[in-house]
């Protein structure tokens, strides 16, 4: 939940986390999920409201996260924020996720000029976007098969390590050395810019199988499995560069949040006289400012729900329309 004012920036923001609720289950359970979110979005939308010294005479639209994801948590969030901008006569729009991934960035100082190229990483998905200006996005390349940081929860769960697997796979790899485990660099010998991750966790079943685990040994694996998304991931983002001559990179979504990866990106990008720009750490992840940044900008160049309280499971970002396109 945030408030983003056209002057003053981001005013308030914060995050309820639901990973102790999951963490018996080992991910996301839909229904506890949603039925979590309806018990604590009232309360956080207060508090944040509160924090931003704002009253609802001064809010002028109500953006919520409308898809791609789990319609449950969806409808939770669609229901309120079409309640709210209903009574307060406001209007309201649902936002695209992975575009609030891509202008994440755009909350920190300084904001990349588009064109900018995003490596967009998440739990569900791993794409290069040419972001040429708001809602053109040109997919340049995806995965063939596990999101990158799908392929860090897997890996994570084969380590023995608790939900959610991505943060504690990249802290246990801090431990461990490199080149003890040599895991392969999925498609980087290969022309194009596609990614394909699953192969590297059956790479990693395999080394694993008939080992003893000790803990240095785990640490290992982690730094190892780390090495190769982390050295693959930014062989195709060079590579993405180079193709279409773009200059500035942002990194996007959860997986963007891994030090070894914002390391060794920015280190090869200066290197080639380009410019990496990252939203903080926090804003990587999953977050409400980045959802209201996004339904700032839409809603003020005039856009609105023509379909109220719409919720899509997927909803791929071509759809979206450009920002030019509107009013
Ligand atoms: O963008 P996000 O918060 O949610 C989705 O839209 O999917 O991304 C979550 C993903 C998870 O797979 C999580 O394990 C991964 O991002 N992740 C990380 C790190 N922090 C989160 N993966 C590697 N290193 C991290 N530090
Ligand atoms: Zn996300």
């Amino acid at each position: 939940m945030a408030v983003y004012d056209s002057e003053g920036g981001l005013l308030a923001h914060d995050l309820y986390s639901q990973v102790s609720l999951h963490a018996d289950f080992g991910g996301v359970v839909p229904e506890l999920a949603s039925r979590d979110h309806v018990r604590k979005l009232v309360p956080l939308i207060n508090r944040v409201l509160e924090r931003s010294g704002s009253t609802r005479e001064n809010i002028h639209g109500v953006a919520y996260t409308s898809g791609p994801g789990l319609i449950g948590a969806l409808m939770v969030g669609a229901s309120v924020a079409t309640g709210l901008a209903r009574s307060w006569g406001v209007p309201a729009l649902g936002v695209h996720h992975m575009e609030g991934h891509l202008l994440a960035p755009m909350l920190e100082v300084p904001a990349p000029a588009m064109p900018f190229l995003a490596l967009l990483v998440s739990g569900g998905h791993s794409m290069l976007v040419n972001v040429q200006a708001v809602g053109r996005y040109e997919t340049l390349g995806q995965t063939l098969d596990d999101a990158a940081g799908e392929a860090f929860d897997k890996t994570a769960k084969l380590l023995g390590l608790p939900y959610p697997g991505g943060p504690a796979l990249a802290a246990l790899a801090e431990q461990g050395r490199s080149n003890v485990f040599r895991f392969p660099r999925p498609m980087l010998d290969r022309p194009g810019l596609e990614f394909s991750f699953s192969g590297l966790k059956t790479a990693v079943v395999i080394a694993t199988r008939d080992l003893d685990m000790s803990e240095q040994t785990r640490a290992d694996v982690a730094r190892g499995f780390q090495d190769a998304v982390v050295e693959t991931l930014v062989g195709k983002t060079v590579r993405a560069l180079k193709q279409t001559g773009l200059r500035r990179v942002v990194v996007a979504g959860g997986v963007g949040a891994n030090k070894a990866l914002r390391h060794l990106l920015k280190q090869q990008v200066l290197d080639m006289g380009g410019q990496v720009f990252y939203p903080r750490l926090e804003f990587c992840t999953d977050n409400g400012a980045m959802i209201a940044y996004a339904g700032y900008v839409r809603l003020a160049a005039g856009q609105v729900d023509t379909t109220p309280m719409q919720t899509r499971a997927r909803w791929p970002l071509a759809e979206l329309q450009p920002l030019a396109a509107i009013g």
